[in-house]
């Protein structure tokens, strides 16, 4: 067993064990039905080594995670243009804050916190249907993770749809200052689909490869984005991945990561692995509890802080 191998497993059965899970979300009814009692960490290392722990192929509600790859996605369409509608700023705000955007003027601080998702997905489905747009997104999982099989979860995507208003809210606000194109329900449709798409941690860990080997696949050795757009993806979530809560990801984990409410957290290894972690259970800024605490036992572990 490789010393990877031997970390991921251990740390797998620690988690296991501790009373302090955090709790499910419970803003999405169908989050909240989930058992906070799982919980999965994958390691894959530039070699395509996987190294695997505890419930590594569960599917869970992948979230704001999604955000990484709408991202990628974006910039792909529409190159640096994307920075006109969205900042690239830390928020120290909730995810879902809604006060920020007055005070910005309809221009979301980062492409992570909900505004910005919204308006990065509205970048995407510009000039199509909203199927044409979702179904390019969920391709792109699939290229990326090299598994077709990786799919929505309707029922997550409906839960949402009827309680998102807050959701509803930062779209209004924002299409009124002509920062969305498209009809506001197509591009919130889009959004809450993206987020309720559902990938085990296996899944996730290969779909992130791209962003730890400077923007190739290892396997396939094919470009998904230039190594300096992959830089830049990563800087951004080492800044804004984790909301208000991104500073404490920093100093404890030392690495890029995203989180989603789903209770995953896809963090980047520069040149070492991409890492995939998921426990349901959130802390109060609505990222994994004990992903974050696995994340850190790993990264001290292994010596693999970015500092
Ligand atoms: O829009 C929402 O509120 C959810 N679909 C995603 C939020 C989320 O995952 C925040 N992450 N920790």
């Amino acid at each position: 067993m490789s010393a990877i191998e031997q970390v991921v497993r251990e740390i797998a059965e620690e988690m296991r064990e501790r009373p302090d899970r955090g709790d499910v979300a419970s803003y999405i009814p169908e989050l909240a039905r989930v058992d906070a009692g799982q919980f999965g960490l994958v390691v894959i290392d530039a070699d395509d080594n996987v190294a695997v722990g505890g419930d590594a192929d569960v599917p869970f509600s992948i979230q704001s995670i999604s955000k990484v790859f709408t991202l990628t996605l974006a910039l792909g369409r529409v190159g640096d243009r994307l920075w006109e509608r969205v900042g690239r700023e830390p928020s120290g705000s909730p995810f879902n804050s809604v006060v920020q955007l007055e005070y910005e003027r309809g221009r979301p601080r980062n492409p992570f916190i909900n505004a910005g998702a919204i308006a990065v997905t509205d970048l995407i489905l510009s000039g199509h249907q909203p199927r044409e747009a979702l179904g390019d997104i969920l391709r792109f999982m699939q290229f990326l993770a090299e598994d077709s099989s990786i799919a929505i979860d309707e029922a997550v995507a409906a839960s949402e749809q009827r309680t998102g208003f807050r959701n509803a809210a930062l779209a209004n606000y924002m299409k009124s200052f002509g920062v969305l194109d498209n009809p506001v329900d197509y591009t919130l449709g889009v959004y809450f689909h993206h987020c309720a798409i559902a990938m085990s941690c296996r899944q996730l860990a290969m779909a992130g490869r791209f962003l730890a080997y400077n923007g190739r696949n290892p396997s396939t050795g094919l470009s998904v984005v230039q190594a300096e757009r992959a830089r830049r993806i990563n800087a951004i979530m080492l800044t804004c991945g984790h909301y208000d809560g991104s500073g404490e990801f920093a100093y404890r984990v030392g690495l890029p990561g995203k989180s989603g409410v789903g209770g995953g957290i896809l963090a980047i290894a520069p040149g070492k692995a991409s890492i995939a972690v998921w426990s349901p259970g959130l802390d109060a800024n609505g990222n994994s509890h004990l992903g974050r605490v696995a994340l850190e036992a790993l990264t001290k572990r292994l010596g693999w802080s970015i500092f």
